[in-house]
């Protein structure tokens, strides 16, 4: 079957197994793959490496579009195959290990990995794994489930591994819009004026000489693991279908709303599935990470085009979604990361942000990445690409963690990615604080009210009205603000 989508015939006899692709890796290699959110990643180059480093002893730097699917960065981890990892990941062992600070890893904006590998501020790729749908006869990709970083690896990269995998549908080819602005200082501007907007191309192109290898694959992504809305996840977008609703009726935004964002994680997945509730009509998606709820919207009627840089689906939406793609056709985009994400079209396009924050603090500050401000948990992802340059800036939360142990609203956060410039309203299961237009303490006395638990809400008054009496544009108590966090250290939970 792969002849048919090897269309340029002198690459058939560049095909290898796994096991001599990953011979071609070296110790020290810098390695970049496809892969975002655990979709289009590397099936079978990647783990075979991990194989391999477990007789065979190297250590590689990798970077990916985002995280890669199948346990594929545990085994690397695992394999001691990994020296530094970047831009994101979600997988437990190796979370451990960059934890246990046996691996590196850089947590970056997701839009700004190409910007910077374009400006030499990395190492030079040495290989980059790509997969791909099909391969045309002049030698262009046609890409899978994501794009991500792909088109400026596979441009930047010395070598490329293709794996062609045949279970992606054909009819994928024509999804991607492929677009680069070009280098500095003539860069030009993305002409996107509308999330169905198309730019670029819909495949990527390569130079034939620099692939060195194609494996076939026949595998589907690792689905998405989504769970289904529970009554905090229920409440919270109950809590923004109301506020958007009165957004509408005051005029400031039509029942169309703007182009929505939703990061990933079970409660942005469940909180933009509330939007099927609202009185809301001709909805559009510009976004990163297109999962479940954005199919259950496209098919409701309630939204019509969805863009982003993968689909990241659970089982039981894959093979709707892949089996049905000629009916998403016409409404889904996927974009590089580097366009999905990038600053100037999020806000030309003015969209409507929601993320997902571990902590939030009294005066709005986020930190979505670092549990107790010292242990990674994924990444800051596209969160900051998309909050600082939003329309309206939204992060959401659970008011509890750990089964009550943890407050999710802290005097002070213990690791800022997102200040209180970049917040506009904060949601948990208790309420919403719209923070535009209010000073930090109007901020602090917003956000205890409407946001934090009850067992939690006296000691967190009792913390501002104490730091109130010292005054101050922004009141703390500093050898009291990280209390919190150390008494959870201490005794197992926050609470006083
Ligand atoms: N302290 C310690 N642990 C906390 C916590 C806190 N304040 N708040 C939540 N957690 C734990 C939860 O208990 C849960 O742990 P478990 O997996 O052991 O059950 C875990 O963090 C995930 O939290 P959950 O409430 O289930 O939310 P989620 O699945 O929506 O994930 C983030 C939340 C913040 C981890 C996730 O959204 C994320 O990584 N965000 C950053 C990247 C991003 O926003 N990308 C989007 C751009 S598209």
């Amino acid at each position: 079957m792969y002849e048919n989508r090897i269309k340029r015939a002198e690459l058939i006899d560049k095909i290898i197994t796994p096991e001599q692709a990953a011979s071609l890796f070296k110790d020290k290699m810098v390695v970049a793959s496809s892969g975002f959110t655990k979709s289009g990643d590397s099936k079978a180059v990647l783990p075979a490496l991990a194989e391999r480093a477990k007789k065979d002893p190297l250590k590689i730097t990798l970077m990916t579009g985002a995280s890669l699917g199948y346990g594929t960065d545990g085994a690397l981890a695992s394999s001691n195959a990994l020296s530094l990892r970047l831009p994101f990941q979600v997988d437990p062992v190796l979370r451990k290990a960059i934890n246990n600070g046996e691996i590196m890893f850089i947590d970056q904006h997701l839009g700004e990995t190409a910007n910077l590998l374009r400006a030499n501020n990395f190492p030079k790729i040495d290989i980059a794994v790509i997969e791909v749908a099909m391969i045309e006869e002049d030698g262009r990709l046609a890409l899978t489930t994501s794009v991500g970083n792909s088109s400026a690896f596979a441009l930047l990269a010395n070598k490329i591994i293709i794996e062609v995998n045949l279970c992606i549908p054909e009819e994928i080819i024509g999804l991607h819009d492929i677009f680069s602005t070009g280098e500095y200082p003539n860069r030009s501007e993305i002409p996107i004026v509308a999330a169905h907007t198309r730019v670029g191309s819909t495949h990527v192109h390569v130079d034939p000489n620099k692939i060195a290898g194609i494996v076939i694959t026949n595998k589907q992504d690792s689905p998405a693991e989504i769970s289904t809305p529970d009554e905090a996840t229920v409440a919270m977008a109950r809590h923004l279908v109301n506020f958007f609703d009165q957004e509408v009726k005051k005029g400031n935004l039509t029942r169309s709303l703007l182009p929505l964002q939703a990061g990933i994680g079970k409660v942005a997945n469940a909180v933009l599935d509330g939007f099927r509730a609202g009185d809301f009509e001709h909805l559009t998606m510009y976004s990163e990470v297109l999962q479940d709820s954005t199919f259950d919207l496209l098919d409701s009627g309630k939204m019509d085009f969805a863009s982003g840089s993968s689909i990241t689906v659970s089982e039981a939406y894959y093979d709707r979604i892949f089996n049905n793609l000629d009916k998403y056709k016409d409404k889904v985009i996927l974009r590089p990361q580097s366009v999905s994400n990038a600053a100037e079209v999020i806000r030309r396009l003015g969209v409507i942000t929601m993320n997902t924050a571990l902590e939030c603090d009294i005066y709005g500050n986020v930190n979505s990445t670092h549990v107790s401000g010292i242990n990674m948990m994924n990444g800051i992802g596209g969160s900051g690409d998309f909050a600082r340059n939003a329309y309206l800036s939204v992060f959401v939360t659970q008011s509890l963690a750990k089964g009550g142990k943890i407050s999710s609203i802290v005097p002070m956060v213990s690791h800022v990615d997102h200040t209180e410039h970049d917040v506009d309203v904060i949601v948990t299961e208790q309420g919403l604080a719209d923070l535009r237009g209010l000073a930090p303490r109007q901020r602090a006395q917003m956000i205890i009210d409407h946001c934090v638990h009850p067992d939690y809400r006296m000691q967190l008054q009792d913390y501002f009205d104490r730091a109130l009496e010292r005054g101050g544009q922004t009141p703390h108590i500093l050898e009291e603000a990280f209390s919190w966090h150390t008494r959870l250290r201490e005794t197992g939970t926050m609470k006083a």
